[in-house]
């Protein structure tokens, strides 16, 4: 597949089956572009049917090998037959990115909506959950392999207006640890991602006031891109990050250090 990546990296998940929860957006689509141009054949694993099945067709044009399913990870039900699909279209299952995520209303923790937090935290902690709960199987299956879950720079830090949004952030890095040290004997390394805020989709509805402060919180003085969450993301999937367990890595353009 053509890109401008290094060409050392280019075969580096080879023979690897990448499954990508939320892959038809944002970070998500990048990472899927990362690890299809080393080689993995890919599943996007998204709600949004069409934009998984055009990321898909957009990766299977540039002759890499990948596959969409439509999943939704609050079901566990959903979620099991989208990780069955992915071993039975490829065979097995060695990497598995759980990043699909929304950001919930801005509201104080006394006003926030009940059914906002339900559904916030159903999608960004126990969908996380339901995805490990069937990809650790598959993947102890295959031989071994690596999963990245991603978190925030809100899984460390609070957020005024985001309780729902910054709860399940955090309970994603204590899931992943827990996980991590499960399985860092039987050969799956699992680590966490915590962006700073990234230019993606997720901030659609943010105006330019908004934009701006989000800006002023990371002392690089921009946003992140989907690309440069994918690069870390992809660094944690492959074999050079091999003595890496049960860690939370930030790529914030600083904003965690002052
Ligand atoms: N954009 C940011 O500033 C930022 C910062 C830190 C962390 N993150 C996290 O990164 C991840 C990706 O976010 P993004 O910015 O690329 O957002 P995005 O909105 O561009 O993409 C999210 C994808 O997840 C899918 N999705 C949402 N709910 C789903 C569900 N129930 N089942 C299956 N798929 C579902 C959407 O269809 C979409 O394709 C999220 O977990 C988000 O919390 C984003």
């Amino acid at each position: 597949m053509s890109t401008d990546l290094p060409t050392a990296y280019e075969a580096e998940f080879s023979g690897r089956t990448a499954f990508v929860t939320g892959g038809a957006s944002g970070i998500g689509l990048a990472l899927s572009r990362r690890l299809a141009a080393g080689g993995a054949a890919v599943v996007i694993a998204d709600h949004n049917e069409e934009s998984a099945r055009k990321a898909a067709d957009e990766l299977t044009s540039a002759g890499a090998r990948a596959a969409a399913v439509a999943l939704d990870v609050t079901d566990p039900v959903s979620v099991e037959a989208g990780v069955r699909f992915a071993v039975d279209t490829f065979g097995a299952l060695h990497l598995a990115v759980n990043n699909a995520g929304i950001g919930g209303p801005s509201q104080p923790t006394g006003a926030y909506g009940v059914e906002d937090w339900n559904k916030v935290v159903a999608t960004n902690l126990s969908g996380v959950f339901y995805s490990m709960r069937y990809e650790l199987p598959a993947i102890l299956e295959a031989g071994g392999g690596a999963v990245v879950n991603m978190s925030s720079i809100l899984g460390t830090n609070g957020f005024a207006g985001s309780p729902a949004y910054v709860a399940a952030k955090h309970g994603v890095v204590g899931l992943t640890k827990t996980a991590a040290l499960e399985y860092a004997d039987r050969g799956i390394r699992i680590n966490a991602v915590g962006p700073g805020f990234i230019d993606t989709p997720l901030l659609r509805d943010t105006d330019s006031v908004a934009r701006d402060h989000l800006i002023s919180l990371h002392p690089a003085g921009r946003l992140g891109t989907s690309e440069e969450v994918a690069e870390l993301t992809a660094f944690l999937l492959s074999e050079r990050a091999s003595f890496i367990h049960g860690s939370y890595h930030l790529v914030d353009g600083g904003y965690s250090a002052s």
